[in-house]
Formats: structure tokens, sequence, C-alpha cells
């Protein structure tokens, strides 16, 4: 073992130091994965194996506290608990419904030898899928609070693996994925960012989910579960000693990392370890680490596909203020421009009219109160968003009535331009406006630097918004998709009101990027990084690939074919998928008909063939139906898959539609070329599909 602890551990287990040592190691319950927790001259510290090879190396384990000493360097074992675990538990809407929660508990709780004495838990859990472990820190002393200035929980890597990684920025989740060797992350270079000109990033650091393979192949995951009352975590990468070593994101508010008081369990710290790139898409130990379902009833969710008064703003057509479209279209001058209020009583009634017509279960009305003329660029948008008054040209109760005639539900939208305090102010006011509506989703958005300055998105206080939000929205029936939001840590099984997050560089970036959109590549490392963390509202379904007439002439355009918008559904998981585009680039396409008929709550989801950044085909079986639907994406190289079909059900016949790049497609030469298929299936057949560079395909396979 080459660590500075390799002496001390020897000394702890050859010599036995004290004669009678607990074992502080445990096995996961298959045994592949083999924890060990030591003390090496009383610092803590833990190793990880996997079939006996070391996947993470001796890493210390100490937290930074205030006017304190470091607390863990000075420690000695009072107790070791073990125990097994083994049980279910169903997810109310999901990528699957039942889930297997199993693993070894492994808690050491330690004193120090110092004159503080204070004390301190180690708790790991060890699954088959990977660790998650915690400090779990008791009432002590009589010191009820605690400040903590940092976190040092250390991640020794054993080479230098493929990395997929994004900044560790302290506001944004929303940069492409960079591919490098460990050893070559910088985050530095990275941090002048034209696109997100508001985001924070100090340190050579990255944001979790951080992926990587090693050329022994295996894949390891980082992140964390349940971060509750505390600041985000990112991960300082020292690129030499091949090591991670937690940074919490801070406040220049309060100069600390985080407020805890007594007894306290941080988030736990996660490590994924698979021996292929889908298992890690098929893991549940982020959810399987938070604690059962604190709502009760939540079946006033209904998973759904929507359409939104969305598209049109991204693109320019319309705005989503109505003071501004109001001017423009006064001005004889700028009839080129002319652009109006998308969410007029008017314009959304075409979408709901479209929606009940095509089996769409939503529609997300953006632009529909008051505030959106002094909100981006603007320092003081406290007080300014209000999200119960209605713009003079949208009858809200008119609209509600609508859709409920035509059996479309309203998405409710609230922007809060980061300016919270005016959000927390108003959220109890605008959710049982909502709930005297009938209306159950809330879209939020948190644009800009947060109010007041020196927060951060991800630090703790507003980590603290956000949980405050879901606890108040589930009091009044609300769910919610945040953009702009904290990571998914899995709290969604605690809060099944958390729908879905963006979190990631959406599709509204094709809109708008200066650096034209999303690579091909985007969406086959985002399941394997950012979708670890949960459900993203990405918002596929753009059909109209170049934009027209929005964006001629200027290059922009959506970096894929139309069969891997398609595929998207599939590939991404989120309870709630958009169908993101103007509902008359929809009309008369027959490549419609999928996202009419794919499923958005699943029996079952199983990922068929992957590769981080170069493809990736699941299979997802729908709860209501037993439909399968399957879909595959590829980067800009395209790739030749077979899928076997074995797991359909056994003497049943499929209707399968197939929809495939046409031979001539790719992503930017023909990127609507696309050919559909019909064709009976059955259980043991299989499909062979070519999928063009940036390209992908859907299957839809509906019991007859
Ligand atoms: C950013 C969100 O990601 C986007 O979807 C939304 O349209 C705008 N904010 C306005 O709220
Ligand atoms: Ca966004």
């Amino acid at each position: 073992m080459k660590n500075v602890f390799g002496t001390v551990i020897l000394c702890l287990f050859l010599t036995g130091c004290s004669g009678s040592l607990p074992d502080t190691s445990a096995s996961s319950p298959s045994g592949n994965l083999v924890l060990s927790f030591f003390l090496s001259d009383g610092q803590m510290g833990y190793f990880l194996k996997s079939d006996g090879q070391t996947m993470i190396d001796s890493s210390s384990l100490s937290i930074v506290l205030r006017d304190q000493p470091l607390l863990g360097s000075n420690m000695k074992i009072q107790n070791v608990e073990k125990r097994a675990v083994d049980e279910v538990w169903e997810m109310p809407w999901g990528e699957q419904r039942v889930v297997h929660n199993q693993y070894q508990s492994l808690k050491i709780w330690l004193t120090e030898t110092a004159e503080q004495n204070r004390k301190i838990a180690l708790a790991f859990k060890i699954y088959d899928d990977g660790i998650g472990f915690r400090y779990e820190i008791p009432e002590q002393n009589g010191v009820t609070e605690w400040i903590i200035e940092e976190e040092n929980t250390e991640f020794q890597l054993v080479d230098d693996p493929m990395t997929w990684w994004i900044p560790g920025d302290w506001d944004s989740y929303e940069h492409l994925y960079n591919t490098t060797r460990f050893s070559a992350i910088d985050a530095v270079s990275k941090r002048n960012h034209p696109n997100l000109a508001s985001t924070y990033i100090p340190f050579n650091a990255v944001n979790t989910p951080i992926t990587m393979k090693s050329d022994k192949g295996y894949y390891l995951s980082f992140h964390e579960a349940n971060l509750t009352d505390y600041a985000g975590m990112t991960l300082l990468i020292d690129n030499e000693k091949l090591k991670m070593t937690s940074g919490l994101v801070g406040s220049d508010r309060t100069g600390y990392k985080a407020k805890v008081r007594l007894p306290f369990n941080t988030p736990w710290r996660t490590i994924q370890v698979a021996k292929t790139a889908g298992e890690l898409i098929e893991s549940n130990l982020i959810v399987n680490l938070n604690e059962p379902s604190v709502i009760e009833d939540i079946s006033w969710f209904k998973p759904m596909k929507y359409l939104g008064v969305w598209w049109e703003m991204h693109l320019g057509k319309s705005t989503w203020d109505m003071e501004s479209s109001q001017n423009i279209n006064k001005d004889p001058e700028a009839e080129t421009e002319r652009r109006f209020h998308g969410a007029t009583t008017e314009n959304v009634k075409a979408y709901i009219d479209f929606a009940s017509k095509n089996n769409i279960g939503g529609v997300l009305v953006e632009g529909w109160n008051t505030g959106w003329g002094r909100w981006i660029g603007f320092e003081d948008r406290e007080g300014v968003f209000d999200f119960v008054t209605p713009y003079a040209d949208y009858d809200i109760e008119e609209i509600v009535k609508y859709s409920q005639e035509r059996g479309v539900e309203i998405i409710m939208h609230h922007e809060t331009s980061a300016a919270p305090r005016t959000y927390d102010q108003q959220k109890d006011t605008a959710y049982a406006l909502m709930q005297s509506l009938g209306i159950n989703s809330v879209k939020t958005g948190y644009v800009g630097k947060v109010i007041p300055k020196g927060e951060y998105h991800h630090g703790q206080w507003m980590v603290n918004h956000y949980h405050g939000v879901l606890e108040t929205a589930a009091k009044y029936e609300v769910a919610i998709n945040a953009h702009e939001p904290i990571k998914g840590t899995g709290k969604r099984r605690t809060y099944p009101n958390a729908i879905a997050r963006e979190g990631l560089r959406g599709q509204e970036f094709n809109a708008w990027s200066i650096e034209k959109g999303n690579p091909p590549e985007h969406l086959t490392i985002i399941p394997f990084t950012r979708m670890l963390a949960g459900p993203i509202d990405f918002t596929p379904g753009i059909f109209n690939i170049k934009m027209t007439p929005y964006r001629d002439g200027t290059g922009q355009q959506i970096n894929t074919t139309l069969a891997h918008q398609l595929a998207l559904y599939v590939v991404v998981y989120s309870p709630i998928q958009m169908a993101a585009d103007l509902y008359e680039h929809y009309e008369g396409q027959p490549a419609f008909q999928f996202i009419q008929d794919v499923g958005v709550d699943w029996e079952q989801s199983r990922v068929l063939a992957g590769e981080i950044g170069k493809y990736l085909v699941i299979a997802r079986q729908e709860r209501e139906t037993l439909n399968w639907f399957i879909g595959g994406v590829t980067n800009e190289q395209g790739k030749r898959v077979s899928i076997a079909l074995n797991f359909l059900e056994e003497g049943t016949t499929y209707d399968g539609v197939i929809y495939k790049d046409g031979e001539s497609a790719h992503w930017n030469d023909n990127p609507t070329n696309i050919d559909i298929e019909t064709t009976p299936f059955k259980k043991g057949e299989a499909v062979e599909i070519e999928m063009a560079p940036g390209g992908g395909f859907a299957i839809s396979l509906l019991k007859k």
C-alpha cells in the first residue's frame, strides 16, 4: 500500500497494539466490495477494495471546526457496530417500481484521546454497487452548535483514470463535460465561461457526480446523498497525488461553510463502483441512502409529458414580459423585430388544444406573472416578481377552467431570479393559489447571482432554501421541478414532490449558446454523470433542428438528429418529460407518434449497452401498460448496435415501431432524415440498428 498510513496500519493489524482489536472492515452482501476503516497514529482513515483490488487507497477523514482543534486526528475506537440490512421499498414514481436496499452497515464510535474528548462516529454502508459514509456527531460536553470551516474527506485514487468532469462551480451545473485523464483536470482554465457569466469557481475542483474509468476497466463515480442543512460538496483536485478532497461550498456573508446543531449527521459521501458503465445507471445507491418518504400520499402528482409556452421565448419569437413586447409592437420602425407576449390567454389555449388532442398531459406557462420587466441583468431583484398576479392579458381562471375541461393540467412557473427571500415570503400564498386552482406542479427558477450577495446556489443557506420550498410545497400538494437548483442527492425518496430538476446544460443552450450549443456527445455523457444524481428536466423533442427561421444564418442548431431527440425520452429519466418544440412543429410529423406513445413512469429499466461519451442504449417498461420502450444515442462517430429482445414477456406479440436515422442522416448535414418501420416482435428476437453520426433511435413495443 503506497500511502502515508501504511506503517501504522501494520502496527494496528499485525502487532495488535492493544491485543483485542475490533474488526473495522466490512464486506458488501455478495462480498465484492470490502471497506476498511483504520486509525493511523490516531488519525481516522479508510480504504476500499473491489475483488481484492484497491479502488480507493488509504484516505484520511477529518473536520475543521471554528475555534477548535482539527477533529479526527487524536482518536481511539470506542465501539464498533455491524448490521446486515436487506429490505425492499417502492418508488411512487421512478425508473423502477421495486428497489432492493441491501447492505452491510459498519459504524465506528470514536472518542478523542486529547483533552477535548470529543466524540464522533463514522457510519459506513457497504452495498454491492458502492459505498456511502458519513460523519455522525452526537451532542457533547453541553455544546449544541458547531461551525464547520471545512470537511477534509479524502478520496485517494490508485491510478490516473479517464474522467468526465465539470468545474467545481459554487453556482452552476450548466457546464459542458470535459473528458480528460484525472491528472489533466484543469477547472481553473474553464473559469471564464461566456454563457455562464454569473458563476463562481474558486479552485481547481469539480462538481459531483464525477465519473471515471480506470485502465483496469473499473468505473467509479463520486457524489453525495441526502444533502440536508449543510453545504454542497465540491471535490478539490490534486493532479499530482491523484487525490480528491472534499471542498464545501462557502458563504462570504458568514465566512464559514456550515453551522450545524448537534446531534448532526453530514450527508453521505458516496462512491459507486461498477464493472460496466451501464451498472452505474442501474445503481440505486443514492436513493437508497436517503430516508423513506415523509409524504404519506403523493397520488396527487401524476408523471406526465408536457408542452410549454417556453421554447418560443428562447427562440425570441415571443417574450416573457408583457411590457417590452407592447413597446416593440407599438413602434413601426421595429416592425422586423415584432415580438409578442407569449403567455396570453389565446396563445395558451392553442397549446392546451394541441395537448388534449395528442395525449400530452400538461402545459407549462412561463411569463404569466408580473415582474419579468426587471429580472435578468438587474441588481436589485428583491420584491420584483409576484407569484400571484397575472399579466393583464392572461386570464388564469379561464385558462385553468379551459384546461380542466380538456383533461390537461397547467404547470405553474415561478422564476425567483435567485431572490429566495422574496420567494420565501410569497411561497405559502403562491402555493395556496395553486391549490385553489387545482394546479399540482411548478417549475421554479433561480437565474442569476443569489441575493443576498455572498451566498451561492450550492451553499448551506441555499440548500436550506430549496429544502424549505419542498416542505412547504408538500403541504399544498405541490410538486417542484427546480431549474438552477441544488444538485439531486436522492432526496426524492423522502420528498417525492421533488419530481425533477435542471442542474445541467439543458436543451435551451442550443437556442442561444455562444459556443453553438451542446455537442453531439453531450447526451452520451450526461446519463453516466449528472443523471446518477436523479431525474433531469432536459426538455427533449426539438423537431425543427435548424430552428428555422429563428436562427437562419447563425449556424446555430440542435446538434443531433431527430431520431436522437426521440431517444432522449427513454435515455434521460424524468417523471415529467417536455415535448419542448413549438406545437406547430409537431403537426403532420409521423415521428411525433413516438412522443405520444412513450411512457413516463417505469416498472423497470435496463441499460442494454453503453460506453461513456460514446453511445448508450436503455430499455424501460411502462408501469401501467407493461409496454417497452427503447432509446439509443451516439456521439458524432455513429454506431451500429444489436439489441437482443430477451426481456420481453414470453408468449406476447408486441407491435413494434422503430424510429431510426435514415441512410443519409447526419446531425449537421441531414438531421431530420428519419425512417419509421413497423414490425411485430417477440421475446428472443433481435434488432440491428445503425445510428448516424450524432444520431440515435427509439423503439416502441406495444403489447397487442
Ligand atoms: C432558466 C430556465 O432553465 C429556463 O428553462 C427558463 O425558461 C428561464 N430560466 C426563465 O425562467
Ligand atoms: Ca437554466
